[in-house]
């Protein structure tokens, strides 16, 4: 794989804390992350689609202690008024241990403060590429029981890592969908390197155009707004099919199994959403 395992994932416990914390600004931070925000000071902040309680043009949050030489990025959405109108703006902000860092939100011309959308996509994203740790894809293929008789699609692929691993470990079929250029690029070249082309196929493709039926293992690591969008979609699949998500749930489906992991990778704890098809609404 040509990108960093550890280039970061949402972190649960620091997002936690960005909510409800606003220590001193300059304090000892030894291995957790500063971070002070400028912005507009009627804006309301979302963490990871969470409301934060700080008020005010500056809000500072600190980490707790981080894994030292790990990337950490959060999805922070803030929305204030301007010429009378809501404006909302999106932008993605990574950290690392020990690191104190100010970002100014207020300049919404930066590029980077609007919402992102890569050359060629065609419409934003709707998930940042966050790859999953190697051995937490190799649990999730495990969990599913794969054969060579199954036809595997990952939704939103990113660098091609769970459909090659399940075509080289368990020779099956498998096909991954990714909206952005820069992605399906990377795993079609990844896909060549370890010569699975036979059977592994990469497309250029919003994931809410894929037709289901063909699958009978779906592989997600998206958020659980788009989890839930996508039901209507995981309903097409046969009955058996198995529905495999890192770390988030689809909302209003109790999931078959919940397997939790520790990366070695990481260091973290991941979760592990199985669902067998047909859906069944709580
Ligand atoms: C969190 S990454 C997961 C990558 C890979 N499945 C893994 O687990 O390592 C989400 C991926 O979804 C892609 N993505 C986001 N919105 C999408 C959309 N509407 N259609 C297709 N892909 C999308 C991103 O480009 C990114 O590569």
């Amino acid at each position: 794989m040509t990108r960093s395992p550890n280039m970061g994932r949402w972190h649960s416990a620091w997002l936690c804390l960005l909510l409800a914390a606003a220590p001193a600004w300059g304090q000892e931070s030894g291995q957790r992350a500063t971070l002070r925000i400028r912005l507009p000071a009627d804006a309301r902040l979302l963490v990871e689609g969470q409301e934060t309680k700080q008020t005010g043009a500056n809000r500072t949050f600190t980490s707790p202690p981080l894994t030292p030489g790990k990337k950490f990025n959060y999805t922070f959405e803030w929305t204030y008024r301007k010429d009378g109108k809501p404006v909302t703006r999106t932008r993605t902000i990574y950290v690392r241990a020990g690191e104190n860092k100010e970002v100014d939100l207020t300049k919404e011309d930066d590029q980077t403060s609007k919402k992102k959308e890569p050359e060629g996509a065609g419409r934003e994203l709707d998930v940042p590429f966050v790859p999953t740790p190697q051995d937490v894809v190799d649990k999730m293929l495990e969990i599913a029981s794969i054969t060579e008789k199954d036809v595997l699609y990952d939704l939103g692929c990113g660098d091609g890592r769970i459909v090659i691993t399940a075509a080289k470990k368990y020779g099956c079929k498998a096909v991954g969908f990714d909206l952005d250029p820069d992605r399906v690029q990377e795993s079609r070249e990844n896909v060549k390197a370890k010569e699975v082309e036979k059977l592994v196929t990469i497309e250029k493709k919003d994931l809410f155009d894929v037709d289901m039926k063909p699958a009978s293992v779906v592989t997600l690591y998206l958020l659980p707004d788009v989890n839930a969008k996508l039901i209507p979609q995981l309903e097409q699949l046969k009955p058996g099919a198995r529905i495999i998500s890192h770390d988030f749930t689809i909302k209003g489906i109790e999931p078959k199994h919940t397997v939790p992991v520790t990366s070695k990778e990481d260091g973290q704890k991941h979760m592990i959403y199985v669902w067998i098809a047909p859906l069944k609404k709580k």
